[in-house]
């Protein structure tokens, strides 16, 4: 879609005139290490080239309208800056909504209210955070509106995840927000969520691309499963913390774990805890991989992480397994595993460029066979992070 196409749209809607703004935000995929954002530990993201759109412009009071290209059906949503509150309904205009209150609690007020038009091309649930993006992109557009000129990216990607967490009640880490405001073309970022250190790494693949595969299950109570396997981690870390001084489970090596883990007293919080410090140690290994370009082991990496997830974590699915396993069986892939939150969402696979069409059919049919019905897979490129959209 062209931000002509976008422009014309919003005029239709909302009329012509004014200062009319566009800003851009896109979708992100992890390569590796996954739930270890909210411990302390590293990730290993890279923002898409695929995202979400915003045309905007300020009104003189205190209306908030929204529409979206994706929702069409919905039509104008109407709110106001009088209204925000946390929670409060289920609509998807709680993820803009959510961004200007945070900006309100954060001491950078909005006064006056905005028409929005959005418009995504990032599949919906597909686990490539879309809401991230809406967060992002409405955190851009705020700061260049307003002229809150100080904000970096990096404290947007901060706004977004205090949005998440506190008005929208999901509890994530910072990984999503952080790759969707700080993404590089054509790098991975390698981050320690620790201290928000932060360092880009070149993707070279060498013959090979990204091949996205979506598992297309609707994610229902992932939100809730979320929040309980981050409070399982968290109760292991309280036992921990008994018997050595860590400020998180990312602070522990495989070998401190496996001296220690006999403090934690549920069998099940031990498991999400392996997880933890395991993955986060592979993530520090893959990000030398990728460095030193020794791809096989980076793949090696990535199967073993979703291993991981799937025995320690429990969060891959009978979905996602069917995608990773039938990828790993498949010509030409270098590595592949659940990406995201799990609970449904996606597959991220490395696969030789030459082989993309035989997995996409072979893992395509393997999975509708087992499952019932499609997955979608997007070959996919890495792009920039958040910021006003070019003319
Ligand atoms: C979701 C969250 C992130 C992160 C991942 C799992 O995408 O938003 O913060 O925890 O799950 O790695």
């Amino acid at each position: 879609m062209k931000r002509e196409e976008l422009t014309a749209k919003f005029e239709e809607l909302f009329g012509a005139g004014g200062d009319i703004r566009a800003y851009y935000a896109p979708g992100r995929v992890n390569l590796i290490g996954e739930h270890t954002d909210y411990n302390g530990g590293h990730v290993f993201p890279c923002a898409l080239t695929i995202g979400t759109y915003m045309i905007a412009r300020k009104r003189e009071d205190r209306k908030l309208r929204f529409y979206s290209m994706n929702f069409e059906k919905l039509g104008v949503a109407e709110s106001s800056l009088d209204e925000l509150e946390p929670q409060k309904h289920k609509l998807w205009i709680q993820y803009p909504e959510g961004v200007i209150w945070t900006f309100g609690k954060k001491g950078y007020p909005v006064e006056q209210g905005f028409d929005i038009l959005l418009y995504g091309n990032i599949p919906n649930g597909s686990g490539l955070s879309s809401s991230a993006s809406v967060e992002l992109v409405t955190g851009v557009m705020l700061r260049d509106m307003l002229g809150f000129d100080t904000l970096t990216n990096i404290d947007l990607s901060l706004f977004g995840q205090y949005s998440e967490n506190h008005y929208n009640g999901v509890n994530c880490g910072i990984m999503d927000q952080f790759a969707i405001g700080m993404g590089k073309k054509d790098h991975a970022i390698f981050l320690d969520t620790s201290s928000l250190d932060y360092r880009y790494v070149p993707v070279k693949l060498e013959g090979a691309r990204i091949v996205i595969a979506c598992s297309n299950k609707k994610r229902g109570l992932a939100d809730s499963k979320y929040n309980e396997r981050r409070s399982e981690c968290e109760s292991a870390l309280a036992e921990l913390q008994k018997v050595k001084k860590i400020a998180s489970l990312g602070d522990l090596t495989e070998e401190e774990f496996e001296e220690l883990q006999g403090a934690i007293s549920n069998p099940i919080w031990r498991k999400r805890a392996k997880h933890a410090v395991y993955e986060n140690q592979r993530t520090i290994q893959a990000c030398r991989c990728l460095e030193k370009n020794d791809i096989e082991t980076f793949g090696t990496l990535m199967n073993a992480s979703h291993v991981s997830l799937r025995d320690d974590y429990e969060v891959t699915g009978i979905e996602l397994d069917t995608l990773a396993e039938a990828a790993w069986n498949c010509r030409g892939v270098i590595g592949s595993r659940m990406t995201g939150a799990g609970f449904g969402g996606c597959t991220v696979s490395i696969v030789k460029t030459e082989e993309i069409e035989n997995f996409i059919e072979e893992v395509g049919r393997i999975y509708e066979e087992k499952i019932g019905y499609k997955a979608d897979f997007y070959v996919v490129d890495i792009g920039d992070g958040a910021g006003v959209l070019a003319e």
